[in-house]
């Protein structure tokens, strides 16, 4: 039987290739403009980051993530996410030292051993933003515009954000015993895991894929703190303040461990399903409860995967050459080599098939190709020292241009 893929896992051919790229580039642009630096962090890390940063209780933890005992004997795991790997480097890199803001953005692969379905892949890329040591609600509403920016950038504009505060350590002490009281009365209801689970966290009830949607209507909810109240207020005003479309959701509590306060995510429901695009939040405690130093923290990741979904009707951006060279005569393979080279130092992108075969051959991978203008160089071209230029796109006669003159030329139609 031939080697195939694994299932979950997929190969990324064009243009969806590029659309990720695209994805990507626009990303960068924007993280450039609200000062986020890159950070790269190890795909592969010790189980027991995630067991205590994405939380023991948390279907990523319980069942879903790739780990291992290496030939060291260690217990280590893919990462399911980013969040943990930064929270990491920063208190492993000092890097509250630094004197500078940490505003750390990260692009990669994360694992999760999902059941695949429209939308979610076991192998999918994020794009997270990672913003550590500031409690202020000016950069919850920062990251949450950066990442509206962003999306609109990589053509999907006017998204709505689901908003909701899950509160402080505080808050959730006196709520989780309410909560547990009300669950431990609806046991039977429950699906398997969730009565597993409820004694040592009965929050991750309300994010079951099974048993959420019925409790958001039953469920009692979380009263905020003054100060928890004061906060998610602001934050609000500051989203008003900046144009930013949302809308109070009291029934999203995200399915990670180390929220606090803030929680927000972008949907579309043209996603189906699975239709969170984005999701994140604070986390205050985190950073500290990792061996770090007080530092509160908010941030996000985009699941590239499902965001390349919803922008596939758009064209793919670039990946097709400009122009296709032939040789039309087999002496001309050399001097078409040659005006290959020229164009692609010229800056238009060029390609050719093979020297070798026919001219109609060589034609039919010009017709294929997508570019704009087949060069053609033949006998006749070879003696005069010219190239013809034959429009493939759009309706118009082939002419001929001094050899010397077809990038110039080339990069003037190209660009009218
Ligand atoms: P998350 O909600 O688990 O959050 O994942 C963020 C996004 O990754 C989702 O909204 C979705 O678009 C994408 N995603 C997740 N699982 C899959 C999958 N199996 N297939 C395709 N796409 C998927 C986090 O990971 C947090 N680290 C976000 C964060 C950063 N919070 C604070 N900082």
């Amino acid at each position: 039987m031939a080697v195939h893929s694994l299932r979950g896992f997929r190969d990324l051919l064009p243009p969806d290739s590029e659309r990720f790229a695209a994805i990507e580039a626009a990303a960068r642009e924007v993280f450039a403009l609200y000062g986020y630096r890159e950070l790269r962090i190890p795909t592969i890390e010790m189980k027991e980051l995630f067991v205590k940063s994405t939380g023991e209780t948390t279907d990523i933890v319980e069942k879903e993530m790739y780990s291992f005992t290496d030939g060291g004997g260690r217990e280590v795991a893919v990462r399911p996410e980013g969040t943990p790997g930064v929270v990491r480097a920063y208190i492993e890199q000092n890097l509250s030292q630094s004197g500078r803001n940490a505003k750390f953005y990260y692009i990669g692969n994360m694992f999760r051993a999902e059941r695949p379905q429209a939308g979610r892949f076991r192998e999918f890329e994020q794009i997270g933003a990672e913003h550590i040591g500031n409690a202020s609600p000016f950069a919850d509403a920062e990251t949450i515009t950066m990442l509206l920016k962003l999306l609109e950038k990589a053509g999907l504009p006017d998204c709505t954000v689901d908003l909701n505060s899950l509160g402080c350590a505080e808050c959730r002490r006196n709520y989780r015993q309410t909560l547990l009281a009300y669950l431990r009365g609806c046991q039977a209801r429950l699906c398997e895991p969730c009565r597993g689970r409820i004694e040592r966290n009965p929050l991750r009830a309300l994010d079951c894929k099974i048993d959420g949607p019925w409790l958001a209507g039953t469920a009692p909810k979380l009263a905020l703190c003054p100060d928890c109240a004061a906060h998610f207020a602001r934050v609000q005003e500051l989203l008003k303040l900046s144009g930013i479309g949302f809308r109070v959701n009291p029934g999203l509590v995200r399915g990670l461990d180390y929220y606090t306060r803030t929680v927000f995510e972008v949907r579309s429901s043209a996603l189906g399903s699975q239709d969170a695009v984005c999701g994140g939040g604070r986390y205050d405690d985190l950073v500290k409860s990792m061996g770090g130093p007080s530092a509160p923290a908010i941030g996000w990741a985009l699941g590239v995967d499902r965001l390349a979904m919803l922008l596939k009707d758009r064209a793919a951006p670039g990946g097709d050459p400009a122009v296709f060279v032939i040789a039309a005569a087999k002496d001309a393979a050399d001097r078409a080599f040659r005006l290959l080279a020229d164009a692609r130092a010229a800056g238009i992108a060029a390609d050719f098939s093979d020297f070798g075969l026919s001219l109609k051959s060589q034609m039919r991978s010009a017709d294929k190709s997508g570019a704009s203008f087949a060069l053609l160089i033949g006998e006749d071209e070879l003696k005069a020292g010219t190239v013809t230029l034959k429009p493939l796109k759009e309706k118009g006669d082939q002419f001929s241009v001094p050899f010397p003159d077809a990038p110039s030329t080339l990069s003037k139609l190209l660009n009218s």
